[in-house]
């Protein structure tokens, strides 16, 4: 039986004062008993505060991304062992605000990558994530371009294969995947539960023929793009949808609380 997950993902929002604020009303707000486990990734910056703010209680903090080397001359970047140094339990690895492709801008404005992450340079965060003892949340997802051109299901199977390329089953019991379409992040276009779930059932099939049956049956499956307390209970009650990546409205509390409720 897999645990239910709910992560929300801050992206460069909240001050630490804000951040502070946030984690003094979600504890408010907060379900007691709820089974599902819950997640925030707050800008770096603000993750001791946030770590701090939230000891004791079962939220867990964790990272937006990661660097894949332990230390050295690599301005402006983060290794996974500083991340979990500072209290941070998962990274989420491989967002599309932060994927390019293959560092070249063919993809519309709308969905144009700023950090040119590949599929190449995932798989190396993937192991270094992995070695540094943080729970992988690992994304994949198509661009409405892609998805009207057919290729929904070939994108999310190249993407998994470049990021889980050499990885043996035992090291990937920890991995969590997050199908996020790209046309859905922060738009307000939900993705159809039952295509959503269609998506995650594929995910799983693919796991179980590159990596293992056990892999696809424990890894955890998120969906990710717009969710809100309206929608979140169709979504996290398909079988094959494990809980959410939450975006903008993980940033109200009470609002995230309610979507941690619907899992
Ligand atoms: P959204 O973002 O919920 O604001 O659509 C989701 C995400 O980017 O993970």
């Amino acid at each position: 039986m897999r645990r239910k997950l709910v992560v929300g993902n801050w992206k460069m929002n909240k001050t630490v004062a804000e951040a502070d604020d946030w984690c003094w009303n979600y504890v408010e707000h907060q379900l007691i008993g709820s089974e599902t486990e819950v997640g925030v990734a707050p800008p770096y910056l603000g993750l001791v505060a946030v770590a701090e703010s939230l000891y004791g209680t079962d939220v867990m903090v964790g990272g937006q991304d990661a660097f894949w080397l332990e230390s050295g001359a690599y301005t402006g970047l983060v290794s996974p062992t500083m991340l979990k140094d500072a209290g941070g339990s998962f990274c989420i690895l491989g967002h599309s605000e932060r994927r390019g492709r293959f560092g070249k801008l063919e993809v519309p404005e709308e969905t144009l990558p700023y950090f040119s992450e590949t599929d190449a340079t995932l798989n190396l965060k993937l192991a270094a994530v992995l070695k540094a003892g943080l729970t992988p949340i690992l994304c994949c997802g198509e661009t409405q371009a892609e998805r009207d051109s057919g290729m929904t299901d070939s994108v999310i199977e190249r993407q998994l294969r470049g990021a889980l390329h050499g990885f043996t089953s035992k090291e990937l019991q920890p991995l969590v995947l997050a199908y996020e379409p790209v046309w859905a992040i922060g738009t307000g276009k939900v993705c159809d539960s039952g295509e959503a779930s269609r998506i995650s059932g594929f995910i799983r099939s693919h796991l179980k023929v590159a990596v293992s049956t056990k892999v696809s049956r424990s890894t955890r499956i998120l969906y990710g793009g717009s969710v809100k307390s309206s929608n979140a209970a169709e979504l996290f009650a398909m079988p094959d949808i494990d809980g959410g990546l939450v975006g903008g409205a993980s940033l109200d509390p009470a609002e995230f609380a309610k979507i941690v409720g619907a899992a």
